[in-house]
């Protein structure tokens, strides 16, 4: 796993895909109003329209994320909705159907993965969405857009605390809290690609997968309080906080003097900042960067083999809710991905 070489440029998708001036309208998964998973339902609405350097897509998949469920429920970034009805989802795979010009590097036709400006309201639970060009990559040759819907803002997240932030390296001590989620399945991988040593928490029935990703411990939270059987470590990467057992403030406990704590979920741990201050312990939160260029860079892992996306469920577009409802279980490994349209 460890900085193993990449395969030579088997390039990203080149060859162009035919594609079709979009219609008016279009299908969506869409609120009226927040609400539980059944106030997501299937609408027709116009199709947006795209300003200056923004791409026009045709979404072929949809990621599924926890941010969706939450702002579906009036929580997450509900306060950024403007006006109902609202199609949620901030990352996709598809086909560029508008160019910002004529002679632009992603013209109609490319295949790309990427992600809708977050924290804004999302919109990608729909046949067409407008992105930022620069929050868009070239989706991997190796990869069905099924599977490359469910890498954006997992491996972003990821990427962004991995390597941004906690700096892996060699020798580095990591603990990652829900590793098998859709970010810890790749903050997983990041940080053992990067050398680290990983330490994860999971279910037993998540172990052994875990290992294969290149976790060196796996530590059961269903059975085993970490602080029992680890210490000192260099990272602690919250993916819980103290929505579960206290996580967050057990964490600080494990963390050596002068380490770092990066907690994910907002608003999880109120006071992390005074608690770690009172430990000694460096600490911060940290939002998503919809970051083209860090992308094209996990897609280049994804293209070697590096790293791998593990897609735990499919749903078409229609059972957007039932979605949303499996999510909500907490229980998802690697990635819940919505099909909307055909490739
Ligand atoms: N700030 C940001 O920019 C940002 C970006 C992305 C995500 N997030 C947040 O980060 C959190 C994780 O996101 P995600 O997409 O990875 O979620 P997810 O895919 O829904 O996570 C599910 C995983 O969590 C594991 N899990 C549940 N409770 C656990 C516990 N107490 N200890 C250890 N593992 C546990 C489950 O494992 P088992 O099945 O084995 O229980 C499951 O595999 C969410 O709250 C999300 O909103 C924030």
């Amino acid at each position: 796993m460890r900085f193993r070489p990449l395969r030579p440029a088997s390039a990203p998708d080149s060859t162009p895909v035919a594609v079709a001036d979009p219609p008016e309208t279009m299908r969506a998964a869409v609120i009226d109003a927040a609400g539980g998973t059944d106030a997501l339902h299937e609408a027709t609405i116009p199709v947006p329209s795209p300003v200056l350097s923004e791409l026009l897509v045709r979404v072929v998949a949809a990621g599924v994320n926890p941010i969706d469920a939450k702002t579906r429920a009036g929580a997450g970034v509900s306060g950024a909705i403007t006006g109902y009805p609202t199609s949620l989802g901030y990352d996709f795979s598809g086909i560029v159907v508008r160019s910002p010009y004529e002679s632009h590097p992603l013209p109609p036709g490319t295949q790309v993965f990427g992600m809708v400006p977050f924290p804004r309201s999302g919109g990608t639970y729909a046949e067409y969405a407008v992105v930022p060009s620069q929050s868009v990559a070239r989706k991997p040759a190796s990869l069905s857009h099924v599977e490359a819907a469910g890498v954006p803002l997992a491996a972003l997240t990821a990427w962004g605390l991995v390597v941004e932030t906690a700096h892996a390296h060699e020798g580095q001590r990591v603990l990652i809290h829900a590793g098998s989620g859709g970010v810890g399945h790749f903050a997983v991988q990041f940080a053992a690609y990067f050398g680290a040593h990983v330490t994860a928490t999971g279910s037993a029935r998540n172990a052994s997968w875990l290992r294969e990703l290149g976790a060196s411990v796996v530590i059961d939270y269903t059975t085993t309080r970490f602080e029992d059987v680890i210490a000192d470590v260099d990272v602690v990467i919250d993916l819980v906080g103290n929505v579960h057992a206290q996580t967050g403030d057990r964490s600080l406990k494990v963390v050596r003097p002068g380490g770092l704590y990066i907690v994910v979920p907002t608003g999880s741990f109120p006071g992390y900042a005074d608690a770690a201050a009172d430990t000694g312990v460096r600490a911060t939160g940290y939002k998503v960067i919809p970051d083209g260029s860090a992308l094209a860079t996990v897609g280049r892992l994804l293209e070697s083999g590096a790293v791998q996306v593990y897609i735990d469920r499919v749903f078409d577009l229609e059972d957007a809710a039932a979605a949303h409802a499996e999510l909500e279980q907490g229980h998802t490994r690697g990635k819940i991905v919505l099909r909307v349209s055909d490739d």
